[in-house]
This record gives structure tokens, C-alpha cells and sequence, in this order.
């Protein structure tokens, strides 16, 4: 029967056409955030990937790697860390400028969130250039943690990020 058909996150990844520019095709994962069971089933594939990999802290990079990194790190049983946007965290920081399409942005974390040899898993909701998740692995490495995995809801492919996580375990859900 229909309901014991696997879901297909896929199918609530909305593409919109020119946003946030002209020639851009953003994918719009809201759709499988508002629908239960499709939220539901991405964390649990996620968790299920990481089950028995020693995770111990999980990164969420604001803002769209909060909503995934801080469930994930529930269902995995282990701490929540935020890398925020700069100026946000009011204790002791190591920061990590990184470059745009136009220009650069700067991301924290605390100086305190991450033990040396601690296993980290990284969590965004989409790899594109992977510019983003470079900067986060940056921070994680400066504070001595184990890059033990970097999660992602959607790969886009053709941008070639991965390019930029070479030898770490790359692991994302859906992929154009
Ligand atoms: C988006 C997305 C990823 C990043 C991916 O974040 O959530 O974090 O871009 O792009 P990259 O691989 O080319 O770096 P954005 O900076 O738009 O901010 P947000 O998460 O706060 O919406
Ligand atoms: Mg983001």
C-alpha cells in the first residue's frame, strides 16, 4: 500500500527560479520542514548514518544548520554547538573569515565549545561552493576537535564543494 512507500524528501525541495539573484535556482527545503513526517524522516536517515561513529558534539552553522544540527544532536545523544554569524556570541570567541559571491562574512564559535580530540560531526542544510562549511571546519580545527563527519541535507553537485572537504566523510541525503 501507499503507506509503506519510503518518503521522498525530494519531492518537498521546491525550486525557486532567480532568487536570491537573477540565474540563481534556489532549493527551498521548507516544504520538508513544515511537512511531519518528511522533517522527521530526514533526521532519522541522518541519525541512522551516524549511529555507532562516536559523534560527541554536532555544529549546526547558522542559520539553516540549526534547524537540522540541534534535533540531530538530540537523536544522536550528544551536545549542540553553534558556529553564528560574527557578533553574536557574547563569551570568548576564535573567528574565520571567509569569501561570498560579493565580498566576505566572518563566523564564531566559543573558545570553550569543542575539546581537543573531541568527534565532531558538521551539520548545514546544503552544500554549494562549500565555502560556508570550510570556514566552519576552520573554526572546529583551531579548537583541536576530530572533523568525524559534515552532513547535509542537499548537495548541489555541480558546484563542486566537495571538492573542498577532501578526506573528510561527506555525507548528504539528496544531491542535483
Ligand atoms: C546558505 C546555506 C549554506 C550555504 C551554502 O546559507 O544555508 O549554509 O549558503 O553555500 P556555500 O556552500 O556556497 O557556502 P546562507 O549564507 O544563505 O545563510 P542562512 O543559512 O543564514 O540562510
Ligand atoms: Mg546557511
Amino acid at each position: 500500500s501507499s503507506t509503506s512507500e519510503p518518503i521522498r524528501l525530494e519531492d518537498r525541495i521546491r525550486d525557486i527560479p532567480d532568487f536570491p539573484q537573477k540565474g540563481v535556482l534556489f532549493k527551498d527545503i521548507t516544504p520538508m520542514l513544515q511537512d511531519g513526517p518528511s522533517f522527521h524522516a530526514a533526521l532519522d536517515r541522518l541519525a541512522a548514518h551516524y549511529a555507532g561513529a562516536g559523534i560527541q558534539t554536532v555544529v549546526g552553522v547558522e542559520s539553516r544548520g540549526f534547524i537540522l544540527g540541534a534535533p540531530l544532536a538530540y537523536l544522536l545523544n550528544c551536545g549542540f554547538v553553534p558556529v553564528r554569524k560574527f557578533g553574536k556570541l557574547p563569551s570568548q570567541t576564535v573567528s574565520v573569515e571567509y569569501a561570498l559571491e560579493y565580498g566576505t562574512n566572518v563566523v564564531e564559535v566559543h573558545k570553550d565549545a569543542i575539546q581537543p580530540g573531541e568527534r565532531v560531526l558538521i551539520v548545514d542544510d546544503l552544500l554549494a561552493t562549500g565555502g560556508t562549511v570550510s570556514a566552519a571546519m576552520e573554526l572546529v580545527e583551531k579548537l583541536g576537535g576530530h572533523i568525524a563527519g559534515i552532513a547535509f541535507l542537499v548537495e548541489l553537485t555541480f558546484l563542486k564543494g566537495r571538492e573542498q572537504l577532501k578526506g573528510h566523510d561527506v555525507f548528504a541525503l539528496i544531491k542535483y
